[in-house]
């Protein structure tokens, strides 16, 4: 048998630092992330100039203990992968540059990976290869797309976001609920205890069979919800609330959001799914750790008979090993990138 092939992956495009050795593009034999979480948590938000300085920080020590991990040394390695878009751009800068710096100093080749794409891989890592072509889900902060895939690396974008990302809305509606900072998490735990049909709040469709997104009019139902409809009253409904929520008035607003969202997505997935005739939805992206999601995923598999490929838990939120798993299938293609390899904020290739 042939030596296995080891990628170390390189992953900085928005607020946490990772590096990763995968071998044979699913085999994770170490994934180190750095979370950035504690320095934007006062912000409520990722501040772009403090990520890119706790990058800068933090990347050395994460790739080193990335390659201790695995029991990898330099030469071991068949490449060296790192996301070069999407992403803030001065975040992107600091992986590029430090996989460039290695790939040059190892004579190693740098292969240039998609951060979106890479979430429609994750379900392939510590686990059988998926089985194309797939429409792949990816939902996470700063992404809510839908893909059809006819292999890892050929995919075809169906429909995103005209406005939030679905983990946006999560982290909005959590700051005003004040559950605290990633909302995601927070909102999950927090629905376990409330009544999902306690609001009715609005599931956006938009038009005909559309496959895009819409988020903003659920975030603003919830404001005007919580803090009363500027001016007045809300057509119809009850006088707008003023005083703080209730632990139980909070958990049922969770819920219900939560289930707002994951309505969307199902509907979306589903006719998606019927769009593409594929037979296995993938779903990727920090929001595929939410529970309701998972559960309402393996019911839609399960009614149209596809086969379900969630990512494990740690491969949902960013992380290189995802980069360096894609990358295995960009260098058996033949792709790699030159040192001039650039940072994109947005979706290129
Ligand atoms: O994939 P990711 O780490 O970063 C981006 O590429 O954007 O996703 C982070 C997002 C955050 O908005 C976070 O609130 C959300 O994923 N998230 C969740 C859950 N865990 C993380 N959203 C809903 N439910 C969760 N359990
Ligand atoms: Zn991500």
């Amino acid at each position: 048998m042939s030596s296995p092939r080891l990628i170390l992956g390189v992953e900085s495009s928005c607020d946490e630092t990772a590096a990763a050795v995968v071998a044979d593009g699913r085999e994770v034999r170490s994934s180190v992330v750095a979370s950035q979480i504690e320095l934007h948590a006062r912000y409520g938000g990722v501040v772009p100039e403090i990520a890119s300085r706790a990058h800068i920080e933090a990347i050395d020590t994460v790739i080193e203990r990335a390659l201790a991990q695995a029991g990898a040394r330099p030469d071991d390695l068949a490449a060296v992968a790192v996301t070069d878009e999407p992403g803030l751009i001065g975040s992107l800068l600091v992986g590029l540059m430090a996989a460039k710096a290695l790939a040059w100093a190892w004579s190693k080749p740098l292969i240039g990976v998609n951060h979106v794409y890479a979430h429609a891989y994750s379900p392939a890592l510590d686990a059988e290869p998926i089985d194309y072509p797939a429409v792949a889900l990816v939902c996470s902060g700063g992404h809510t797309a839908l893909y059809r895939c006819d292999s890892p690396t050929e995919i075809q974008l169906l429909g995103s976001t005209i406005d939030d990302a679905a983990g946006e809305a999560f982290d909005k509606v959590a700051s005003l609920l004040e559950l605290g900072y990633p909302g995601g998490p927070a909102i999950d735990r927090a629905a376990r205890e409330g009544d999902p049909a306690a609001v009715d709040f609005p599931r956006t469709l938009l038009k005909g069979q559309s496959l895009d997104f819409s988020f903003s009019g659920l975030k603003t139902a919830v404001l005007y919800h919580v803090r009363g409809v500027p001016g007045g009253r809300r057509p119809g409904g009850d006088p707008p609330q003023r005083g703080p929520l209730t632990p139980a008035e909070v958990a049922d607003v969770a819920a219900s959001f939560q289930a707002a969202v994951v309505d969307v997505l199902r509907i979306k997935l589903r006719r998606a799914v019927r769009q593409s005739g594929a037979r296995t939805i993938v779903i990727g992206g920090g929001v595929s750790a939410n529970s309701a999601l998972r559960a309402a995923a393996r019911t839609l598999a399960e009614k149209l008979g596809c086969e379900l490929r969630l990512p494990e838990l740690a491969y949902c939120v960013d992380n290189a090993a995802m980069i360096a798993g894609l990358a295995d299938h960009h260098l058996r293609a033949g792709r790699t990138d030159g040192l001039d390899l650039a940072a994109h904020p947005t979706v290129r290739r």
